[in-house]
């Protein structure tokens, strides 16, 4: 499996980019607009092309390049069925698995960051995979207090779905605020200190409760440009 993690140094967003390598298609993951063309080369400087764009949520703090990518390649994109991005081509919900190449795309519904987050389990991989959007971030998680956040469902997320998966599975998330851009399955119930598995469900609400955020710079225009995949709506 080719798997490379790219980043945005303005809002701190992890892209990905998948593929088996001998089929030549390629995904990517949660692509930033700013930075279609540089995720462009690198596809096509691997000798690949791209076939698929996912989501794993509609972002509040930067725009998808999404639709810039389908119009430039012709890739199609994925976003959830119920509450994702209106424009996407193809509605995932949970159990759904997308091939890419030779490599599967497992759809896990986890809602909580917002009401319809998707978190992505590759496979074959060696290592083992997942990437998590904003359910599950290093050490940390994405806030509950918007877009249908809801801290108790995350909290249920994260432990029915995410932290049954393998122990060793590694964990790549959306963002990264800390410098900590990659983790296990069992780094994270150990030393998450919001979700590990000694934390209960009220103490983690209490928890997101009290964060008391500013709302993120971009989530006016964000919110609404990535429903239509970050392309000019009339
Ligand atoms: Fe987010």
């Amino acid at each position: 499996v080719i798997f490379r993690q790219l980043f945005d140094r303005e809002t701190s967003t992890f892209t990905y980019l998948v593929a088996d390598g001998a089929d030549g298609g390629a995904a990517l993951v949660d692509p930033v607009r700013e930075h279609v063309e540089r995720d462009l080369k690198l596809v096509r400087e691997l000798g690949l092309r791209l076939t698929h764009v996912f989501e794993t949520h509609v972002h509040a703090d930067h725009v998808t390049g999404a639709g810039e990518l389908r119009s430039q390649t012709g890739a199609k994109t994925y976003g959830a069925r119920s509450g994702g991005p209106a424009c996407a081509d193809e509605g995932l919900a949970d159990g759904d698995a997308v091939a890419v190449g030779g490599v599967t795309f497992r759809v896990l519904a986890t809602p909580g960051h917002t009401s319809s987050c998707l978190s992505y389990v590759l496979s074959p991989s060696d290592p083992p995979r997942v990437l998590t959007g904003d359910a599950l971030l290093v050490r940390g998680c994405g806030r509950t207090d918007f877009q249908g956040g809801d801290a108790a469902m995350l909290f249920d997320s994260v432990h029915e779905k995410l932290f049954s998966l393998p122990d060793a599975t590694r964990v790549y998330p959306a963002h990264d605020y800390r410098g900590m851009r990659v983790s296990t399955v069992a780094e994270e119930k150990a030393h998450n200190p919001r979700l590990r598995t000694t934390t209960s469900r009220d103490e983690f609400v209490a928890i997101m409760r009290a964060l008391d955020l500013p709302p993120p710079a971009k989530i006016a225009e964000a919110v609404p440009a990535n429903l239509a995949c970050g392309e000019p709506t009339q």
